[in-house]
């Protein structure tokens, strides 16, 4: 039992939270994408405190977040490629996985990988905080291992209120998901996880690219080590429903089914759910439903009697690619139409 204070910060507070940074204290903050988990990355005592708050396995190693590129050439080699990526994409939500100079960063931040993740968030609060620390803080997702990703700091406190030292809350963050990891290091350079920026805003930079984030299956090595976790998941099961003409069957099996059930859709779907059940809305378009997926997901585990929440599918596209990819991986792969089979 901690009984550590969470302080809530402002915006306008961002001395006071990178005071207990600078004291090896744990501290929440947010970015474009979602809240991150920050600690000095350099102070491996303190980076510990993160994998010990979320529960996250050692050999899932944390992103690198920085404040300038010049950050980043203190700890990795930037790859000519690399350098095109960033002075077109950086601030913006891109992670670029790049070689690291031996010796400087923690091997508890790179999970003893020769490679480590960089990222230069758009807000300008997480630069302003890592500017007032002097050094790079590391920045994983602000959630609980396996629960879906914090949008609100809400969300932080939800899974850490007590255990970390603070929290600075700008509101709730715009993208919704995390942000896309291109590993620089192969060839051709490999998308690990899709992001809002996708292959057509990569490929007219760097030329092509490979996707390698399908399913991992059991005993297979993955590239990006928290591929191979449970992600995303609320405490009910996630069914996806793919085609707008299958929501009334799928609603008709969900109330056969006997189970208590919720709806997670766009508010023309909700429509034509009945009066009673628990829903809630995504928004009419991707980047809505996008914005608000893991909320969405997160208020399902606070209605606790739903077991069951069936779940609007957008076409894989663009950022639709990213919205499915963490659909996905919260419903464990299971659509609708398969459930008929
Ligand atoms: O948008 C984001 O990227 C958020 C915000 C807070 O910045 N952060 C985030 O961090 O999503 P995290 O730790 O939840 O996800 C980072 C992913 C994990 O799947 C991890 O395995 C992978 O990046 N990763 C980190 N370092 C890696 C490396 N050296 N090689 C391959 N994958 C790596
Ligand atoms: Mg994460």
């Amino acid at each position: 039992m901690s009984t550590m204070k969470t302080n809530r910060f402002t915006p306008a507070q961002i001395t006071e939270a990178a005071a207990l940074l600078k004291a090896g204290e744990v501290v929440a903050f947010p970015t474009e994408t979602v809240y991150g988990l920050g600690a000095i990355a350099t102070d491996p005592k303190a980076v510990a405190k993160v994998f010990a708050a979320k529960h996250r396995p050692a050999d899932n190693p944390l992103i690198v977040t920085v404040a300038t590129t010049a950050m980043v050439a203190e700890y990795a080699t930037i790859t000519p490629a690399a350098q095109q990526l960033m002075t077109v994409f950086w601030p913006g939500p891109l992670t670029i996985i790049l070689p690291v100079l031996p010796g400087r960063l923690p091997a508890v931040v790179t999970g003893g990988l020769s490679t480590a993740a960089f990222r230069l968030p758009a807000s300008a609060v997480t630069r302003d905080l890592i500017a007032a620390t002097g050094v790079p803080i590391v920045g994983p997702s602000a959630n609980l291992s396996t629960k879906p990703s914090a949008t609100k700091a809400e969300h932080v406190l939800h899974d850490f209120d007590g255990v970390i030292a603070g929290v600075v809350d700008a509101g709730p963050t715009p993208v919704g998901v995390e942000s896309t990891v291109i590993d620089m290091t192969v060839t051709p350079p490999a998308i690990l996880r899709p992001g809002k920026l996708g292959p057509a805003d990569l490929e007219p930079i760097i030329g092509p690219v490979q996707a390698d984030h399908h399913h991992v299956a059991a005993g297979e090595t993955p590239k990006a080590p928290g591929m191979k976790y449970k992600h995303y998941a609320p405490a009910a099961q996630v069914v996806i429903v793919d085609a707008p003409a299958d929501w009334p069957a799928a609603l008709a099996w969900a109330k056969a089914s006997g189970t208590a059930y919720g709806v997670l859709a766009s508010p023309a779907i909700l429509a034509t759910v009945p009066s009673g059940v628990p829903t809630y809305a995504l928004g009419g378009d991707i980047q809505a439903a996008t914005h608000n997926l893991f909320a969405g997901l997160r208020w399902f585990d606070l209605h606790p009697s739903v077991s069951l929440v069936l779940a609007q599918a957008y076409p894989a596209t663009g950022l639709g690619a990213a919205y499915m990819n963490r659909l996905d991986k919260s419903a464990g792969g299971r659509h609708f139409a398969q459930e008929q089979a």
